[in-house]
């Protein structure tokens, strides 16, 4: 695991592991990996293993890690609860039916600012500009400043998702993200307005369930999380359209079958490969004793490809039916923004194939990221 090649295809390492070894233990690194169907999805909603570091970290002066141990996606109940129940209140499923429209325009802007070219790239020209436009309007972030809070998130995540060289970056941009939200809810505070950030910041007041630090560390982790794994759903399904080119006809003759296809695009090669977190007892799993401390890795890119699970799992099935992925995890870290990315992938790959009936790959050099955590492509030339 965690080569290059890996990182161009991890599918038949999935495969190997799942088959013979479903509960390994790689001692190079010194974590479990789990990748089994029925193992994963236990894993997802067990009490017993935990996210983040802890409340240790909730007292510590640095800002990086009082930042990340307030956000909901690192904590446990009950604060979890506290932190998720108010965010739902914020983040409605209406809230988010009605970005529909808004989601449309800024697609078309895009293909607007593409013209007349032959030569397009999926990610920088679509995939990448999309979901950040769109949660800073959710978020109230004036859209002049993308290019700043961009990076700023950017060093965030790669730290929190494993890049421990990023450390002393992600410090210092998390601190100007600190200031540059709380100078936000300031404002909004002052001047609300119809946005999500506007209601997160009159729920605080309401029901005074979050203190200052819980707001902007979760605020930022929905700037955080609202767009990278967004830009790589994209990316992926449209390239795994590209590669089964039987499906790709059927979603261009049938475009009615757009959110099956999503579905099935996120099943078959998704953004988010795996979730690391901590045994917080001993447990058992698969005939293994898992310590307590110790790393587990919920590998949901491999459970998405279980026979047991998926009839012919490596088969992209656009009319898929049951399709219950693991792509947005189970349980109550269930992911907050599933309906928001979900609706970005289906409007984004549907305006694709309708502007663009002829739409080739552009080129046979595929570069992927190489973080374990997520499978997302650095570029994707076509031809439209
Ligand atoms: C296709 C894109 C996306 C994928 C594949 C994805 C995947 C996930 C997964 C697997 C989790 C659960 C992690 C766990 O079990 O600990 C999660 C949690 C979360 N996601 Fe997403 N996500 C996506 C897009 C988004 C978007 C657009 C937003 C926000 C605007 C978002 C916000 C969150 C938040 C706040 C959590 C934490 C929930 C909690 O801990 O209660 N995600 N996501």
């Amino acid at each position: 695991m965690f080569t290059p090649d890996f990182y161009r295809n991890p599918y038949p390492v999935y495969s190997e592991l799942r088959r013979y070894d479903p509960v390994h233990w790689d001692e190079e690194h010194q974590l479990w990996v789990l990748t089994r169907y029925t193992d994963v999805a236990a894993a997802l909603v067990s009490p017993g293993l935990v996210r983040g570091a802890g409340e240790l970290t909730m007292e510590a002066d640095d800002p990086l890690r009082r930042v990340l141990s307030r956000m909901m996606l690192f904590s446990e109940p009950p604060r979890h609860t506290r932190l998720r129940s108010l965010a739902n209140r914020a983040f409605t499923p209406r809230r988010v039916e009605g970005m529909r429209v808004r989601i449309q325009a800024i697609v078309d802007e895009l293909f607007e600012r593409i013209g007349g070219r032959r030569d397009v790239d999926v990610i920088a020209d679509l995939a990448y500009p999309l979901p950040v436009i769109v949660i800073s309007e959710m978020l109230s972030l004036p859209r002049v400043d993308i290019g700043l809070f961009k990076r700023w998130s950017d060093d965030v995540i790669a730290y929190s998702a494993g890049a421990i060289d990023m450390e002393e970056r992600a410090r210092t941009s998390v601190t100007a993200l600190l200031a540059y939200f709380n100078a936000m809810v300031g404002r909004l505070r002052r001047q609300p307005d119809n946005t999500i950030m506007s209601a997160l910041v009159e729920g605080q007041i309401d029901g005074s369930q979050l203190d200052e630090e819980e707001l902007l560390a979760n605020a930022i982790l929905l700037l955080m999380n609202g767009h990278e794994t967004t830009t790589d759903t994209i990316g992926n399904g449209v390239l795994a359209l590209l590669q089964n080119p039987d499906q790709l006809k059927k979603l261009q003759a049938h475009p009615e079958l757009i959110v099956s296809a999503t579905e099935e695009m996120m099943r078959y090669d998704g953004a988010v490969q795996l979730r690391g977190v901590r045994s917080a007892q001993e447990l058992r799993m698969g005939g293994k004793e898992i310590a307590s401390g110790q790393t587990v890795y919920m590998v949901v890119g491999a459970a998405n490809r279980d026979a047991e699970q998926f009839a012919e799992p490596d088969r992209l099935d656009i009319e898929r039916s049951p399709n219950r992925h693991l792509e947005f995890g189970q349980g109550i870290h269930f992911c907050l923004g599933a309906a928001l990315a979900r609706a970005e992938s289906q409007i984004t790959i549907h305006s694709l194939l309708v502007r663009c009936p002829g739409l080739e790959l552009g080129t046979d050099l595929l570069e992927w990221k190489s973080v374990p955590v997520f499978r997302g492509l650095k570029s994707l030339p076509v031809q439209v």
